[in-house]
């Protein structure tokens, strides 16, 4: 598995301003948004293209154009949800399947309570959105699920990671030769014993939607 911590002055401040406890809902969901078309823009670098001419109005160019089938996007609800327009901005042809999963905070293990993905993944180029890569439960299982139905590759854009979660889908992934990417905004110190990311910016479904 790859990890790639996204190095840039614009991602560190938006970062820091989502970080921030004073931050409140709808700048949360602006940035946060905002944060992850710049993230998008790094871990779509390996997307599929496929060679075409374009008539320009003096000549014939080369040029590509994004190869079929599009990439499919999978934020896992609930807190994915709010990082899928920021995706969809720079992929606006990729389709968009859903994986509901919850983490039971007593056991911190993840449970898939709904899904809308095509069957069959074969040969698609998958992208997940999932803003804290905490334990990695979620991460993993849904990483699982989506190879499971035949994805080609999966690239996951995050929020924040801590290490834990990093080792996790290292550990779940390592020998079975697939590809994965773990591209994140920041990595951060430690989970504390409630499984938060430290320093984090606390529960990012709460932060975008509010504690229902
Ligand atoms: N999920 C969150 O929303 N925040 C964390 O810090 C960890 C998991």
């Amino acid at each position: 598995m790859k990890t790639l911590v996204v190095d840039h002055p614009l991602v560190a401040h938006k970062l820091t301003a989502l970080r921030d406890v004073r931050t409140d809902s709808p700048t949360f969901r602006r940035l946060a948004d905002e944060l992850v078309t710049l993230l998008a823009y790094e871990a779509t670098r390996d997307v599929r293209v496929t060679d075409v001419t374009v008539e320009t109005p003096l000549v014939t160019a080369r040029g590509v154009r994004l190869t079929r089938p599009a990439p499919l996007v999978v934020p896992i609800l609930r807190a994915g949800l709010g990082m899928l327009d920021g995706m969809t901005r720079i992929l606006p042809t990729a389709e968009v399947g859903f994986l509901g999963m919850i983490r039971d905070e007593s056991t911190l293990k993840a449970q898939t309570y709904a899904t809308r993905l095509p069957e069959d993944l074969s040969g698609r180029q998958c992208y997940v959105l999932d803003p804290m890569l905490a334990t990695g439960g979620t991460l993993a299982a849904a990483v699982r699920f989506l190879f499971d139905r035949g994805a080609q590759d999966v690239t996951a854009i995050c929020l924040l990671a801590a290490p834990e979660g990093i080792a996790h889908m290292d550990e779940t992934f390592r020998g079975t030769g697939k590809p994965i990417r773990v591209v994140t905004a920041a990595l951060d110190e430690r989970l504390n014993e409630q499984g938060y990311i430290v320093p984090g910016l606390g529960d990012a479904g709460d932060r975008l939607y509010g504690v229902v």
